[in-house]
């Protein structure tokens, strides 16, 4: 039996990864499961729901409540403060213990999917045929994250938005549960002097090398 076509993409905050990733899942008809919304809602509804970020118990009752079926069409998800939530809970391991099984299901669906995240090769989905890491250096990073919160109004400076990246680098690098690392067998994919398009156009000449490689 052929083993699933799932295509693990990883990688820091601004890095292109979302959006690889979305294009990918279009290019090859597959669904799609940005997992960063997921630790993305936890940190708001502690925040919602009068809780500290800092408390393992209150952020993993909220992971454990958590509704996935809200969570495409939620735009405070999107925001500079959720993504900062996000990483704060998601060093916790109850929180990512409680959703691991929703994350696995969606790996192992019979089609394959694609997974975007921090540690969907490592830990999601160590047996993707398809893996990548996708990075770019913290400016360019910074430089792209800042020209889009300005765009839709959330203002805040490049210097802010480049210690931002670099702090939630270090928190996601360096949590003991499941830190944000390159999978021994993903091929990394620098996107600092890519455009979305070559970006795009790099990710499936990596995936279509995996599946020549899997026969898939
Ligand atoms: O990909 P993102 O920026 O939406 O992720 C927000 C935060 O969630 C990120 O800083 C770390 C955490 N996260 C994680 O720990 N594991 C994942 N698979 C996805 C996100």
């Amino acid at each position: 039996m052929t083993q699933p076509f799932v295509i693990a993409v990883d990688g820091p905050a601004a890095s292109g990864k979302g959006t690889v990733a979305s294009r990918l899942a279009a290019h090859y008809g597959l669904p799609f499961l940005d997992t960063g919304l997921l630790y993305r809602a936890v940190g708001i509804d502690v925040l919602s729901g009068g809780g500290d970020l800092g408390d393992p118990v209150a952020a993993e009752a909220a992971a454990r409540a958590l509704e996935p079926g809200r969570l495409s069409d939620d735009a405070a998800l999107t925001s500079g403060h959720a993504g900062e939530a996000a990483s704060r809970v998601a060093g916790f391991p109850g929180v990512r213990a409680a959703l691991l099984d929703l994350q696995q299901a969606f790996a192992r669906q019979p089609g394959g999917a694609v997974l975007d995240g921090r540690d969907i090769g490592t830990v999601i989905a160590p047996d993707a045929p398809a893996k990548l890491f996708v990075t770019a250096t913290p400016e360019t990073r910074a430089r792209r994250r800042w020209r889009q919160l300005n765009e839709r109004g959330d203002l805040i400076t490049y210097e802010a938005m480049l210690s931002d990246i670099l702090r939630r680098d270090e928190r996601d690098a360096g949590r003991g549960s499941a830190p944000m690392i390159q999978a021994a067998d993903a091929v990394l994919l620098d996107t600092t002097e890519m455009d979305i398009e070559a970006a795009f156009d790099a990710a499936r000449r990596i995936v279509e090398a995996a599946r020549a490689k899997h026969g898939l």
